[in-house]
């Protein structure tokens, strides 16, 4: 946004959970129109006078829990921040008049599509039908979302994307969890057959939907995100093995994941015919480029995956 927008003044409110890393904002903390406040988007009172401080334009909630995995280990924080954290920045923005919210959601709040298939998409007008405490929190969001645009006439808009992927991501997704097990020439645990299929999109082509969204899109609208980029997960894991010259004799198949959801895929059309967005970064560059990241940016994920997160990772291993 900064780059895209060098006259705008941003103001980064995280509460550096575990997911959360100061060391990703590094490169713009200097930047004279940027502002970075550790806070809880559930605290009303912080919220507020952050909100009557800085009279916002426009606010976009990317705040979230987001590990599957997680939820279904502990759902509560995920309904305090993922429900209750939106509906605290949506009454501020109420009561301040920001003149744009926006909504990060997921394509996971449609639930899933059957493997065999395939000619089948989620579209914005299919019903809610999440599947894990995550997804269910965040299609409780949505829906809370589209009840102050319509009661309290909140200008606010909605985006569910795709599985992300790419730099500086938290090493509990597939993809990182993948490029630093592998460096370390650990067993990369594949859940289930393998055969599960997510839709990748390169982050950055997430980013600017959501730009195009806040300044262009309809008051009210949701707006489906994702670039026609199904892969199972055992493709997904053989073309990083292959990229980073890893054997695939590291594919270790564990116990799957409850509740599994089966295929996601995104037909993107809308945001493709109304704001003309398409992805710009097809999957073999992206994934290249995210290992070249990860390869380059050891001093990034080292800390990481020697903090809480090995005592997540173990226990979950302990489990499966
Ligand atoms: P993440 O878990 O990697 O990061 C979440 C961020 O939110 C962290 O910086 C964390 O510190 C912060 N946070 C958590 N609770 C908070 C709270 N109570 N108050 C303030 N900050 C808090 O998540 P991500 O993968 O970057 O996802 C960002 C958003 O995009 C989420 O809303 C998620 O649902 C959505 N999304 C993610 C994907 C994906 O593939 N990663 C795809 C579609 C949508
Ligand atoms: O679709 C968008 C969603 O994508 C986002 O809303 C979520 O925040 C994000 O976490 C992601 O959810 P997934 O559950 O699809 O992502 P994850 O990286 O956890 O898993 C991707 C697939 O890989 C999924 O089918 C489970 C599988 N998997 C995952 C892990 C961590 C494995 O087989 N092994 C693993 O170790």
């Amino acid at each position: 946004m900064l780059k895209n927008h060098p006259n705008y003044k941003i103001v980064c409110l995280d509460l550096l959970t575990y997911a959360g890393n100061l060391e990703t904002l590094e490169s713009i903390m200097d930047n004279p129109n940027f502002k970075f406040v550790k806070g809880d988007i559930t605290d009303r009172e912080l919220v507020f006078e952050l909100f009557e401080k800085e009279k916002f334009d426009a606010v976009v909630n990317f705040a979230a829990e987001s590990h599957v995995d997680r939820s279904i280990e502990n759902p509560e924080i995920f309904l305090k921040t993922n429900i209750l954290g939106t509906q605290v920045l949506m009454d501020a923005c109420r009561a301040f008049d920001t003149k744009r919210f926006h909504q990060v959601s997921t394509d996971e709040v449609y639930g899933d599509l059957p493997l065999e298939r395939l000619d089948l998409f989620f579209t914005e007008d299919m019903p809610i039908k999440a599947s894990s405490p995550y997804s269910a929190s965040k299609a409780a969001a949505d829906l809370l979302v589209l009840a102050y645009c319509r009661t309290y006439n909140l200008p606010a808009t909605i985006s569910r994307c795709s599985n992300n992927y790419g730099p500086y991501q938290f090493p509990e997704k597939l993809i990182p969890l993948v490029i630093l097990r592998a460096l370390d020439n650990k067993t990369i645990p594949v859940y289930g057959t393998g055969e599960n299929v997510r839709d990748w999109l390169y982050v950055e082509d997430h980013c600017r939907a959501i730009d195009l969204i806040l300044h262009d899109g309809t008051i009210g609208e949701v707006y489906n995100i994702g670039g026609h980029n199904e892969k199972t997960n055992l493709e997904v894991v053989k073309t990083i093995l292959k990229e980073l010259k890893k054997p695939e004799s590291l594919i270790t198949f564990v116990k799957d994941r409850a509740g599994h959801d089966l295929r996601y895929a995104i037909d993107p059309s809308k945001i493709h015919k109304e704001l003309g967005w398409l992805p710009t970064t097809n999957f073999d560059d992206g994934i290249k480029r995210t290992v070249q990241w990860y390869l380059a940016n050891k001093n990034w994920w080292e800390k990481i995956i020697n903090g809480e997160y090995r005592n997540y990772y173990e226990r979950m291993y302990a489990e499966k």
